[in-house]
């Protein structure tokens, strides 16, 4: 199993109650059991957190990066629209051979205009929009799939093709 940090931001503990029409009925715990069982069965042990502070997730992406954490899926809700440090944390983790998907419930393409630049989307591997809780099984399946092509950049899985192989 090779494990791998799914951090959300601000605001998304209160998911099932916050703006059920654009975010959706599920709570929380919910979307992180079911990304956590959908997870086990590619082979990612899912380590699932959620804060509000941007200090707080600073210091999880960091920890990941030092621990060699192979891969990252992140929701940081409002703050890919203002934090460059926390980008900074992130663009490391890529840095430092890590493999990290951005994941948005909602398509912030389609929503206010303050919503439509992510700091985060440029320090990523990749982007999820719009496909509501589905998007975070939609990011473990391509961490998988990376990680099933390549050896993991860091961290444990299995090894088909190098990196310089294609993928
Ligand atoms: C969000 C979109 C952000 O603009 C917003 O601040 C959130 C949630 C999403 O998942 O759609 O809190 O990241």
């Amino acid at each position: 199993m090779s494990r791998i940090y799914v951090l959300h931001g601000p605001n998304l503990n209160f998911l099932g109650r916050r703006d059920p029409e654009v975010y959706g009925r599920e709570t929380l715990a919910e979307i992180d059991a079911r990304t956590a069982e959908f997870g086990a069965r590619l082979g990612l042990e899912c380590d699932c957190r959620q804060s509000n502070s941007e200090g707080t997730l600073i210091d999880w992406v960091q920890e990941a990066t030092a621990a060699g954490v192979a891969g990252m899926v992140i929701n940081a809700a409002g703050y890919s629209h203002t934090s460059i440090a926390l980008s900074d944390a992130v663009r490391d983790f890529g840095g430092a051979g890590g493999y990290s998907v951005e994941v948005h419930l909602s398509n912030i393409y389609r929503r206010e205009e303050f919503r439509r630049h992510s700091w985060m989307s440029a320090a990523v591997d990749g982007v999820v929009v719009g496909f509501g809780s589905e998007g975070y099984l939609l990011a473990l399946r391509m961490i998988a799939r990376r990680f099933e092509l390549n050896a993991p950049r860091r961290g444990g899985g299995k090894r088909k093709r190098s990196r310089a192989g294609g993928g």
